[in-house]
């Protein structure tokens, strides 16, 4: 069946809005799921139906994104404890661990995430997997110096490593000028033992196993939408 992923999408945002309340810090994720998350908070400021909202931005693109809607911005500097993200994902498994970083902006995803009191990821339902690592790659950022030693390092880890470019051919850089190595590495019995092991090579900054930071993750398919969450699921 061939679903219009974009009008889901659109709805799982817009339903993660509604638990954002007048006078909080908000992250806003990156993607082109979150990025409606960020037009509904900006529809409901103007609305008046929330106020005193500051965002958090995960990316330099999405910061151009909530500024061209006149949403009041902060840093983690100013406020270092955000009460709410809202987030995208590439893969959700059954605990709610997910995958990011099919846009390049994981690393400051993954701080924005550990600073949150809760994390809200949305996504349509084609992202959901029985193991991470089925649908998707894992990227890992990296540093550009020792590139290839890095691509040996997550090789030798059983992943297939592809050094991400842009649509010109160009490499790809994060927003911390970093590369991105999208490593394959098939369903994955042990997230927790792999994150550990990519992480032990210097030169490796993050990666997109995002594992016990997930409080809830909303699901948009044809049959509606659901709300998983670490305390129970709702309907
Ligand atoms: C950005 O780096 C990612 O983590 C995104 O949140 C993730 O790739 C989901 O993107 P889409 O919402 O565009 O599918």
């Amino acid at each position: 069946m061939s679903y219009d992923t974009t009008a889901l999408k659109r709805q799982a945002a817009e339903r993660a809005v509604e638990f954002v309340r007048s006078g909080m810090i908000v992250g806003l994720g990156h993607g082109s799921t979150a990025v409606w998350a960020v037009r509904k908070l900006a529809e409901a400021l103007r609305a008046g139906r929330l106020e005193n909202i500051l965002g958090v931005p995960c990316s330099k693109e999405i910061e151009a994104e909530a500024r061209s809607l006149s949403i009041p911005l902060t840093t983690l500097d100013d406020n270092p404890v955000v009460d709410l993200t809202i987030d995208g994902a590439d893969e959700v498994a059954p605990n709610l661990d997910v995958i990011k970083g099919g846009g390049g902006a994981l690393l400051r995803e993954k701080i924005v995430a550990q600073a949150s009191r809760r994390e809200i990821i949305v996504v349509d339902e084609t992202k959901l997997s029985r193991a991470l690592g089925t649908l998707f790659a894992v990227p890992v950022e990296a540093v550009a110096f020792g590139l290839a030693t890095h691509v040996r390092y997550l090789e030798s880890l059983g992943a297939q490593v592809t050094v991400r470019h842009t649509g010109s051919g160009e490499p790809f850089r994060s927003n911390q000028g970093n590369a991105i190595l999208d490593c394959a590495f098939g369903p994955i019995a042990d997230p927790i033992g792999l994150a550990a092991a990519i992480k032990r090579h210097a030169g490796i900054v993050e990666h997109g196993l995002f594992l016990g930071l997930a409080s809830d993750v909303i699901v948009a398919g044809p049959g509606g939408i659901r709300h998983l969450s670490r305390e129970g699921n709702h309907a």
